[in-house]
């Protein structure tokens, strides 16, 4: 059983429709190049990051913020109509995203126990699509020293972080290198969608 507010739509996306999207998000790889960025920390994150949107989540030593441009000046490309049909289809909310933050893991990334709370707009949700190899995602509470439990994450599963699980406490330990034959590469492609509100 999983918190109220995180619902696990497993098996969201079959075969042509997760082709379908990773073509879409290899546009916005070349619209905008994934880069490993550096936490306010200094440490460099193992997973390599982009934005799609109005939009774009970027990290470096001044902190982790939205920008309206790339780190070159240019905007960011829009989110792929089969992203938002996602959305729609799952998040229960009116207005599109903002942003669609698309992570790239190769082998070894990880992600560390982190809540996602620049948006502030916690009453909308996160929508969570995962590609490509399998990831173990852990969770936790609302508060960071609470226990936590882990599931596995696969090629076009939809998780959602809404309601009072908004705010939880999540990351990912680890994926599994090779298993999925999505990407050319191997990897796994995760992209969140978000809605924002400056201020
Ligand atoms: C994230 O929390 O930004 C990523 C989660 C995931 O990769 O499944
Ligand atoms: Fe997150």
């Amino acid at each position: 059983m999983l918190p109220e507010g995180l619902v696990l739509h497993h098996g969201h996306l079959d075969a042509a429709a997760q082709a379908g999207l990773l073509s879409a998000l290899r546009e916005v790889a070349r619209a905008a190049p994934p880069r490993r960025m550096e936490t306010r920390g200094g440490r460099r994150m193992s997973v390599a990051m982009t934005s799609a949107g109005r939009l774009g989540w970027v990290s470096d030593a001044k902190g982790y913020r939205y920008e309206p441009r790339q780190p070159s000046d240019a905007l960011w490309p829009p989110i792929p109509e089969a992203a938002l049909a996602i959305w729609r289809a799952v998040s229960g909310w009116k207005e599109p995203p903002d942003c669609l933050l698309l992570n790239h893991y190769g082998e070894g990334a990880r992600m560390g126990l982190h809540q996602d709370r620049d948006e502030n707009a916690f009453d909308a949700p996160v929508v969570s699509v995962s590609l490509g190899d399998p990831a173990r995602f852990r969770f936790g509470g609302l508060e960071r020293s609470e226990r936590t439990r882990s599931f596995e994450l696969l090629s076009g599963d939809v998780l959602v972080m809404g309601g009072p699980s908004r705010l939880i406490w999540h990351g990912v330990d680890r994926i599994r290198f090779g298993v999925s034959p999505l990407l050319d590469k191997g990897g796994r492609l995760n992209l969140t969608m978000r809605v924002v509100r400056e201020g």
